[in-house]
């Protein structure tokens, strides 16, 4: 199964794709949490990075491409995988078809995840990460542990430098402006699959179960 979860900041991407990967065992390649690793590495291309990211604008398209390009190439994506918040840009979009056209692979489904803007802002105002093995929590729809601390290990929770109210709004402009296009991109090569994103994870995941069946 290869799939694009498409959607705004705070649709739900992360937490879909950690129960796509469980379900169908393939890897979540997520772009963000690979910027922030570099970020945290301290290599040059994440101290580049760090920039764009903390102000809520995009990296580059060439430097995620790049990161994309080799991800796509490792052995465990020959049985599918789930990009997750890739694309993000017409360009990376036709990057992507160049990618896979090299590794002779077709994409089998584009989830578009839809959620009120309202929703968004308390879904990431709320978002908890462990600073230890990285499973995401929500204060209200998801809570840790009563101390505080991550419930799988114990873990201090941290909060993400870019889930600040203005930045998140920045986020969400770009996303309206930048990624957007992406939905009637997929639609005319008839990939795109909308999903009311509005319901609880566990009916959020139902949904994308059923569609799939049918990609
Ligand atoms: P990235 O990390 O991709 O962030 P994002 O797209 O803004 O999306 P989020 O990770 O914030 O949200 P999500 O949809 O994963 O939601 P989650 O499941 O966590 O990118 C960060 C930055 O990196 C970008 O701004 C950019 O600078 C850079 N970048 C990354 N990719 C790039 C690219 N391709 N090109 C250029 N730059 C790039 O859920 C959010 C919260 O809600 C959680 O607390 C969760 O528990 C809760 N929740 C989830 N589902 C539900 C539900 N159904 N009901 C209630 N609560 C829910
Ligand atoms: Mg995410
Ligand atoms: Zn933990």
């Amino acid at each position: 199964m290869k799939i694009i979860l498409l959607g705004p900041p705070g649709a739900g991407k992360g937490t879909q794709a950690a129960m796509l990967m469980d379900k169908f065992s393939i890897p979540q390649i997520s772009t963000g949490d690979m910027l922030r690793a570099a970020v945290r590495n301290q290599s040059p291309m994440g101290t580049k990075a760090k920039e764009f990211m903390d102000a809520g604008g995009l990296v580059p398209d060439e430097v995620v491409v790049g990161i994309v390009r080799e991800r796509l190439q490792l052995d465990d994506c020959h049985n599918g995988f789930i990009l997750d918040g890739f694309p993000r840009t017409v360009a990376q979009a036709d990057a992507l078809k160049e990618v896979l056209a090299e590794l002779d692979q077709n994409l089998d489904c584009v989830v578009s995840l839809e959620v009120d803007t309202e929703a968004l802002v308390e879904r990431l105002t709320g978002r908890r990460s462990c600073s230890s093995c990285g499973r995401g929590f929500h204060v209200k729809y998801d809570p840790p542990a009563a101390d505080g601390t991550c419930l799988a290990c114990g873990g201090t929770l941290l909060q993400r430098d870019d889930d600040q109210e203005e930045t998140i709004r920045n986020r969400m402009q770009v996303y309206h402006e930048q990624t957007a296009p992406l939905e009637d991109y997929y639609r005319e090569q008839g990939l795109l699959q909308v999903v009311n994103g509005m319901q609880d994870m566990k009916a959020v995941q139902q949904s994308i179960l059923t569609l799939l069946q049918g990609c």
